[in-house]
């Protein structure tokens, strides 16, 4: 619920977070991560940006670039939404990937300017996905990149902004068509997340 209510404040594509955290879980699965890792990675998606519940909505819609002082507030969401979920039984598996979705392989990020490894792997993945997920779909400002042109951008960024080992990975899921894409059935999403929150 909480992650649907930032979605439509953010104005967001529908959807978006549901894609992020299905894609976000091919990925670590073909990336070898154990199964605790990749439940994390799956709601960690889905939570990642709900420290946007924290930012102002004048700047969250703000269309033209913003200034200094409001990029700051943009950039504590991280920390805000590692507060939120400090409650959760499994905190401290997505505390980890929702404070460190921004930082870059660089260690141009924020909010701690974290570098290569030390950026936790289930962050490292939520970054690469949201940005295709954010690429391949229409935005108010912008149509949807290609495929091609998306996969293209990833493979530029790669050892830069993102962990060039799992975009190799992700390039080949997309490129011999084994990302399945999200399901419609919303119900069984939610309920899966009920259990996962309160079992
Ligand atoms: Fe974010």
């Amino acid at each position: 619920m909480l992650a649907l209510a930032v979605e439509t404040k953010d104005a967001y594509t529908e959807g978006h977070l549901r894609r992020l955290a299905y894609y976000g879980e091919q990925l670590a699965l073909a990336g070898g991560l154990s199964t605790n890792a990749v439940r994390a990675v799956r709601y960690g998606g889905i939570l990642h940006d709900i420290g946007k519940i924290g930012v102002d909505d004048a700047i969250l819609r703000k269309p033209g670039s913003l200034t200094p002082t409001e990029y700051e507030q943009i950039k504590q969401h991280p920390e805000f939404g590692a507060r939120i979920v400090a409650p959760m039984r499994f905190a401290s598996e997505i505390q980890p990937i929702i404070l460190a979705h921004h930082e870059r392989w660089d260690g141009g990020g924020y909010p701690r300017g974290l570098q290569g490894a030390d950026i936790p792997i289930g962050a490292r993945i939520i970054s690469i996905v949201d940005a295709f997920d954010a690429m391949t779909t229409d935005r108010p400002y912008r149509q949807a990149l290609s495929r091609q042109e998306a996969l293209r951008r990833l493979q530029a960024g790669s050892g830069v902004q993102w962990d060039a080992h799992l975009v190799e990975i992700f390039l080949n899921l997309v490129t011999y068509d084994k990302l399945f894409l999200a399901s419609s059935d919303l119900k069984q999403d939610m309920e899966e997340f009920m259990q996962f929150l309160f079992t």
